[in-house]
């Protein structure tokens, strides 16, 4: 059996992008595991190359089982979502901590797949991604743009705050109601694209082996 892992750079614990990672990975049909990045501990690349000629990292943190686990997989898939318009910081410091990877190739030709978040910049977030693989030499196969949810919809000022992001995207006069939140098991468009993505990443596998 193939083995895919998934790496959520999500900060939000159970949220959007974490459930519809685990669509796309129990989809494939293979082994699978998804590791939770904003439970481990790890600092920031601070681009001593250190990594060049051994291909892990020099500072004592969890990265560098992960950079073990992402060499033995088949294939991987990476979530994030936006803030600010970007992409994440977790998930941007996850993906710079890939890069003792990059030395001898070891990630040339790697089967990656991405799950993009936002309340409006799934798609500059799935860009992100997709220039950071292309720079990593590494085989894209699919991205799941899905929608997500902002803090302002539970912090109780949502409706009237001059800053809300409910009212950027639902207008002024808008209620929050139970119904304005984004379910990703309730959206049956976006599960059907993630199990698809799933078989996408299971197929792409097959052929290669
Ligand atoms: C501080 C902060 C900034 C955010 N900025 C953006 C943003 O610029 N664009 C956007 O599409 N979503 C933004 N979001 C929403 C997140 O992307 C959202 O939490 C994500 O889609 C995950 O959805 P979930 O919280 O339901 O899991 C922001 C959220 C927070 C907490």
């Amino acid at each position: 059996m193939a083995k895919i892992i998934g790496f959520s750079g999500s900060t939000v614990k159970s949220g959007v992008v974490e459930k519809a990672m685990e669509q796309i990975l129990k989809s494939t049909g293979q082994e699978w595991e998804l590791i939770i990045l904003s439970n481990l501990n790890m600092k920031y690349c601070t681009g001593c190359v250190g990594c060049a000629h051994t291909n892990r990292c020099v500072l004592k943190d969890d990265i560098n089982e992960l950079l073990g686990k992402i060499e033995d997989a088949d294939g991987i898939l990476i979530g994030g979502l936006a803030r600010f318009g970007k992409l994440n910081g977790l998930t941007k410091v996850f993906i710079e901590r890939m890069f003792p990877l990059f030395h001898n190739n070891i990630l040339k030709g790697k089967l990656v797949a991405s799950v993009a978040g936002g309340l409006f910049d799934q798609q500059t977030v799935k860009e992100e991604l997709s220039s950071v693989f292309q720079a990593y030499k590494m085989k894209e196969v699919g991205a799941l743009s899905i929608g997500g949810n902002a803090s302002c919809y539970k912090c109780g000022k949502g409706e009237t705050c001059g800053n809300s992001a409910f009212r950027a995207k639902f207008g002024d006069d808008a209620k929050i109601t139970k119904d304005v939140f984004y379910v990703f098991d309730k959206d049956k468009e976006a599960v059907e694209r993630a199990t698809m993505l799933g078989k996408k990443i299971a197929e792409v596998i097959s052929l290669k082996a």
